[in-house]
């Protein structure tokens, strides 16, 4: 078994199963249930810890990990900002109610995002030279001007010495083209460079202490070049620890990989469970990334690490932020609503194949869990909606779409009773980056959202 860590609230609403019944049978699609209680005590929890500090700092949360106006209401009423990629994102964020120095934009922009983002004066993290360009087009390509404030964003990060510090990605403007983009936005006084921005998933928090502290350098660098930013955006990629017990995750992987090297049946689907194969020699390539799959650290003790590492011989990165006057942004989707969410798919048929495998098919689809992005990992929890039977069951928890690769998970799960036509599955922590069903071509149900607000003993649940 690998059990989620769930948080109190969820608990709370697990006990009477009936809650998630009632609202499952409402829909014959699935059903996700929102807890701006939980996003609201994660905010918490990370303003308490950078508030330890002498620190200038926002937060912003990246819209991209939610569609849901439940969370963004949230983070309007937790008086935190918000990073928006699209124009969708932005007018969405704008009906909610926030306004331009709240808002912060990223990622790659066509030009009516990146025109509207300037009309309504907020914060422009440019991705590319190009897209600079363009911007000062639409700043100057006007009757009535308007001023912007930008950021740098940068795909590679390298120290005095020119070391790099992480492999570069294609998002953001590389190294050799700081010094073009300093004099383009030198040249037009409209366009005012405010700091630079650095997104990357997956660095432990020391890494990303050392990425922080070369942004800060680059402040002071692009002084010379007539400049005086002082925003220093180390984007999101903070996590949470998901599971009750983290350590049911390395087992796991553990045993996985002695099933590869015997070339046993490893019980996932697809040759390569979670990423890993065989090596030439034999050995096992990728586990890593799969054993990193599973956080065993939380957002708030990533961030007081990152804060309280050395980066330079006497100070932290949180003494250097605090006397150098900057502003440190950050743009946490995932860890804001860590815990936040559950999904609640509906058991539509069970089946077995020609080897002896069993199915159990929902009435969700990968991308109702955006499984490609972030797949549950922990066992879903079974809700029978009949008699529990004293059977087991084992087998893959697959989608209603007529494809293949539709897995839900891709490792079988084991149930202690039998599962039935109607008896639902809850997949917890499945606030973030899981509802994607606008892209699916084909037309199955939608997701319905609720939010759920509870007072003592009351749980109220209402449309998202
Ligand atoms: C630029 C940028 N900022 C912030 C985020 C949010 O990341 P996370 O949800 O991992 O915190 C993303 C995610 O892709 C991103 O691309």
């Amino acid at each position: 078994m690998i059990k989620p860590k769930l948080h109190p609230l969820v608990k709370k609403v697990l006990l009477d199963p009936s809650n998630l019944s009632d609202l499952a049978s409402a829909n014959d699609g699935p059903t996700r249930v929102l807890f701006p209680q939980i996003m609201s005590e994660n905010i918490s929890n990370l303003t308490a810890v950078l508030d330890n500090y002498d620190l200038r700092y926002s937060i912003q949360f990246a819209h991209k990990a939610s569609k849901s106006a439940t969370f963004i209401k949230q983070a309007l009423k937790s008086d935190i900002g918000i990073d928006v990629a699209s124009i969708a994102e932005l007018n969405h964020a704008l009906d909610i109610g926030f306004s331009a120095p709240k808002i912060s934009c990223t990622g790659p922009k066509n030009n009516s995002f990146l025109q509207l983002a300037i009309n309504k004066g907020v914060l422009i993290s440019l991705d590319s030279l190009s897209e600079l360009e363009r911007l000062v087009f639409y700043v100057y390509d006007k009757c009535t001007p308007t001023k912007v404030n930008v950021l740098l964003r940068l795909s590679t990060l390298t120290t005095k010495t020119k070391k790099l510090l992480s492999q570069p990605t294609r998002f953001g403007i590389s190294s050799n083209q700081l010094e073009k983009a300093y004099s383009i936005i030198q040249k037009h006084n409209l366009i005012t460079l405010k700091g630079f921005h650095y997104h990357r998933d997956g660095f432990d928090a020391p890494t990303k202490a050392e990425f922080a502290h070369e942004l800060v350098r680059l402040l002071r660098e692009s002084r010379l070049y007539g400049h005086s930013p002082n925003i220093v955006n180390v984007g999101g990629s903070l996590r949470g620890v998901s599971l009750a017990d983290s350590s049911d995750w390395t087992e796991y992987i553990n045993y996985l990989c002695r099933k590869l090297k015997v070339n046993g049946d490893h019980e996932t689907w697809g040759s390569n469970p979670y990423g890993m194969q065989l090596s030439i020699n034999g050995g096992i390539v990728g586990r890593e990334k799969a054993l990193s799959l599973v956080s065993s650290e939380d957002a708030t003790s990533y961030m007081s690490t990152m804060l309280s590492t050395k980066v330079d011989s006497n100070y932290t990165l949180g003494t250097n932020l605090a006397d150098s006057l900057t502003h440190l942004m950050l743009e946490p989707g995932y860890a804001l609503v860590f815990n936040a969410g559950i999904t609640i798919l509906k058991v539509i048929d069970l089946k077995q194949d020609e080897l002896g495998n069993n199915y159990l098919v929902t009435n969700g689809n990968m991308y109702t869990l955006g499984t490609r992005m972030y797949e549950p990992l922990s066992d879903p929890i079974h809700i029978s909606q009949g008699k529990l039977t004293a059977k087991s069951w084992k087998g893959y928890i697959v989608g209603n779409l007529c494809r293949e690769d539709d897995f839900i998970m891709q490792r079988k799960v084991t149930t202690s009773s039998e599962p039935k036509i109607g008896d639902l599955l809850i997949f917890p922590n499945t606030g973030a980056y899981a509802d994607f069903e606008d892209t699916n071509p084909i037309l199955q149900e939608k997701c319905l959202n609720y939010q759920c607000l509870i007072k003592g003993k009351n749980i109220n649940f209402s449309k998202d």
